[in-house]
């Protein structure tokens, strides 16, 4: 029988991947004002997110998860937060498309801002550092006073949190979302691709069928379908300080929410089954991700599963498999046969961004666009021969036009990294990366389709 929860439980198990605050009067003291804040997202948004990931859990639909690696105060603009939700929509509508069933559309965004490290202090020539954990932790800069972990941090995160909210709110309610001024964005971003003559065809047939629509009376006047959308926040629930403050209990159920995002996912250095996180995430009702890495065991995931999910409810766990390209076959069909064995019910989601990471010779941490997409392919292939469902993908992604992982299209090569690198953490694809990945996965869910027909 598993020991009592309580939000504050986690703090007696073994925990890793925190900082170390100076003063925990200072601590304590942002902790209380946190607790009377407002919660940003609602328990029954949360639900049904739940719901919507049950429909992907049954192969009825699919779960497309995108944003920064890490949010940062410097680059918060409206401008930023609306070019991501842009391309995200723009990815969505193609993979609605390819895929003929609806996308469910998480940010990582809202809250995605304290990071792992693979360790706890950096180097520059014979200076030694505390290591950058994210904007809500401390300072990017290299110096001494920068990496001190500052407690206002997470009022300054929180209030950046609630704004960046507020306009994805309004973009999905307010216009921004209608179907076919995403469409419109589409077709100028084919236009001008190098890879125009593979694209234009699905973004005919969309064209068509939009036009279809409207003839039959579906229009963005009449149907809040076409006019809306439905957009969720998630964010790595690694920072337990922050993530116990926003937890609340839902007074229509008496549940306990973390209501500092819809979805939270556990990075794959916290997910110790006996560690703080799992303790943490157990308690809470929302729709949780467990990120898969080339070391986990199928043993070791059921027991999360076990943890995390005790009565098997469909669409509560996301696993995001991020092993590698030419590593997915030798990880992933062991968890899959496991879990089908096990009768458990999961989300399987592909993640092709953190087992792909590498430093070019500048010195810059990239990926590679064929890399990425080759793990997504992959991650496709083993699904189909287990007879299982490929049901997500997740990405770090920005609107932006930056530099910051090769090849794609437009052919960003090794040495032009330096010329728009503007990440805080890892190198994320621009916007017509994230597009065109969205064209090549359409093809490939089409192709399962038919496969499947
Ligand atoms: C991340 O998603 O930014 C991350 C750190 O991932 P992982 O835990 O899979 O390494
Ligand atoms: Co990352």
């Amino acid at each position: 029988m598993a020991k009592q929860w309580s939000p504050s439980s986690w703090q007696q198990f073994p925990i890793k991947q925190q900082p170390a605050y100076p003063s925990p009067q200072a601590l304590e003291s942002v902790l209380t004002q946190l607790k009377r804040n407002p919660p940003l997202v609602f328990a029954g948004e949360a639900r049904s997110l739940q719901t919507k990931l049950a429909d992907v859990a049954q192969g009825k639909a699919f779960l497309l998860q995108g944003g920064d690696c890490a949010e940062s105060f410097a680059e918060f603009n409206a401008n930023n937060i609306r070019d991501t939700f842009k391309v995200m929509l723009q990815m969505a509508i193609v993979l609605t498309f390819g895929g003929a069933c609806p996308i469910v559309k998480v940010g990582r965004m809202a809250g995605q801002f304290a990071k792992p490290r693979s360790a706890d202090m950096e180097s520059q020539g014979d200076i030694s550092l505390p290591s950058y954990r994210g904007d809500i932790i401390n300072a990017i800069e290299f110096s001494e006073d920068a990496r001190i972990p500052d407690p206002h941090r997470l009022l300054k995160a929180y209030n950046q949190a609630a704004a960046t909210l507020n306009l994805l709110r309004a973009f999905a309610q307010g216009g921004l979302a209608d179907l076919h001024q995403v469409h419109r964005w589409n077709l100028g971003f084919v236009k001008n691709s190098a890879l125009k003559e593979r694209y234009q065809h699905l973004a005919e047939r969309i064209d068509e069928t939009l036009s279809f629509m409207a003839a039959c009376g579906i229009t963005a006047q009449t149907s809040s379908a076409i006019r809306e959308t439905d957009f969720y926040t998630s964010h790595e629930a690694l920072l337990l300080n922050y993530e116990e403050a926003l937890t609340r209990q839902d007074s229509i159920t008496g549940e306990w929410y973390d209501c500092s995002a819809h979805m939270l996912w556990i990075g794959d250095r916290t997910r110790q089954p006996e560690g703080a996180h799992i303790e943490f995430l157990r308690g809470v009702k929302n729709p949780i991700g467990v990120k898969a890495g080339p070391t986990l065991k199928p043993e070791e995931l059921i027991q999360l599963i076990d943890k995390l999910n005790p009565e098997n409810e469909l669409g509560r766990i996301t696993v995001i498999v991020r092993m590698g390209a030419g590593k997915v076959a030798d990880g992933l069909p062991a968890l899959i046969r496991k879990v089908q064995q096990e009768g458990r019910h999961v989300v399987w989601s592909c993640d092709p961004m953190h087992g792909n990471t590498i430093k070019a010779c500048s010195g810059f941490k990239t990926r590679a666009f064929d890399q990425i997409l080759q793990e997504v392919r992959e991650f496709f292939q083993v699904h189909h021969a287990e007879g299982s469902y490929a049901g997500g993908v997740h990405f770090e992604m920005t609107g932006q036009n930056v530099t910051e992982c090769i090849g794609g299209a437009q052919a960003i090569t090794e040495e032009g990294l330096g010329d728009r690198y503007h990440t805080h953490c890892d190198p994320r694809l621009n916007a017509d990366q994230s597009l065109e990945l969205a064209f090549l996965i359409a093809e490939t869910l089409k192709s399962c389709r038919q496969q499947a027909d």
